[in-house]
């Protein structure tokens, strides 16, 4: 009798059944109009992914609001029903290939390099993110000190994923995750060193954990019951490729329970090789500590592109799920290669990377 292939083994994340278990990661490509709404050219780069066999797609981080939250120009919007709207043709593209879709939001904070709405940024803190803005999404330099939130605008901030979420059920997605990763916004918070807030916001992990739990719970409340709801998490950062957190092993039962406790649907890890042992204190990986604590279903995320590799996280019980970047850009019929053993040479990722992320004629056949 042959053993099942654990990459090709349907699973549940919550009320969404995907038929495998291999996930596009979230990719940002700048290739939306200069107002923020998805094009034509999206919708065959996404749909190209489930075409190739991808169970889910993951979007690029997506801006819920029209205050603080864009990231980079060209960088896709729900902040309004016109951005809404221009996702539909991108949904139903994913779902005509026999895929499923759901939408990143993400909160930029300090690590916005280009916002049409406003002039400067804002994050926990009056303390500028480390590292340098990313030349292949249009920055360069240093990112400016942004201004700490207050009480209020945090309260808004709340609501703008709220809105978002909902206008993603509006427009078909199959679920929304909330990007609590990579230093963005939610990230910022739960970040010791940018995060320096005396309020109940600051202080120890379950304090600046509260506003990606705040926020998981509001979303999980008003789109919850119709819709899949995840939360992606990280140690390191766009511009800091070495945290970690401080408290090791003790900080990921925190973090994880913590999440667990409001009870998404899935937990999203990603480290540089999720393979590796998250911190000095103890073996397991990132997506092992958000397995055990959580509760809830996990993806593991990094450098998880060779299928042998892909699989023995997912025999050993590492995770739920496995999520593809760099490996997804370079073989969009990944899923079918592993299958098959052999598939198309991959393509060279800086030829679709440089000098601008955005989407390339290539990606779209
Ligand atoms: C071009 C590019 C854009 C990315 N944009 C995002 C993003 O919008 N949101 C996010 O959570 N991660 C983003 N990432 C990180 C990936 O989701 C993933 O975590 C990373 O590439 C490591 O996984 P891999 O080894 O499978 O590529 C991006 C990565 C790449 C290569």
């Amino acid at each position: 009798m042959s053993v099942p292939d654990p990459l090709l083994t349907p699973v549940g994340l919550g009320g969404l059944t995907l038929p495998n278990r291999v996930a596009v990661a979230p990719m940002t490509r700048i290739s939306a109009t200069g107002d923020g709404r998805a094009t034509s050219r999206m919708a065959a780069y996404y749909a190209r992914f489930a075409r190739g066999g991808f169970g889910l797609v993951i979007t690029e981080g997506v801006y819920p609001d029209d205050q603080y939250s864009q990231g980079y120009r060209n960088q896709p919007g729900l902040a309004t029903a016109a951005q809404a709207r221009a996702w539909r043709p991108v949904v139903d593209a994913v779902h005509e290939a026999g895929g499923a879709i759901v939408a990143q939001l993400m909160h930029a904070g300090g690590q916005a390099q280009s916002n049409e709405h406003r002039e400067h940024t804002v994050g926990p803190s009056a303390i500028a993110p480390r590292g340098e803005q990313l030349p292949t999404y249009r920055g360069s330099g240093p990112f400016p000190t942004p201004r700490a939130l207050t009480l209020a605008e945090i309260a808004e901030v709340r609501r703008g994923f709220v809105a978002a979420a909902r206008r993603a059920v509006e427009a078909g997605f199959d679920g929304v995750e909330l990007h609590g990763a990579n230093g963005y916004l939610l990230d910022q918070f739960l970040t010791d060193y940018t995060n320096q807030r005396t309020d109940h916001y600051g202080g120890g992990v379950e304090n600046r954990l509260r506003l990606a739990a705040e926020i998981c719970d509001d979303v999980l409340q008003a789109v919850g019951s119709e819709t899949t709801v995840g939360i992606r998490i990280s140690q390191t950062k766009v511009g800091d490729r070495e945290h970690r957190w401080a408290g090791g092993s003790k900080d990921a039962e925190i973090v994880f329970s913590g999440l667990g406790q409001v009870g998404p649907h899935y937990v999203h890890t990603t480290e540089p090789d999720a393979t590796a042992a998250a911190f000095d204190d103890g073996r397991e990986t990132l997506a092992e500590h958000a397995r055990q604590h959580s509760g809830v279903p996990v993806l593991a995320n990094g450098g998880l592109g060779d299928a042998e590799m892909a699989r023995a996280v997912l025999r050993s019980g590492g995770a739920d799920v496995v999520s593809l970047g760099k490996a997804a850009l370079t073989d969009r019929d990944w899923v079918r290669t592993a299958r098959d053993g052999r598939g198309p040479a991959p393509r060279a990722l800086f030829d679709l990377l440089a000098p601008l992320a955005d989407i390339k004629d290539s990606e779209l056949a």
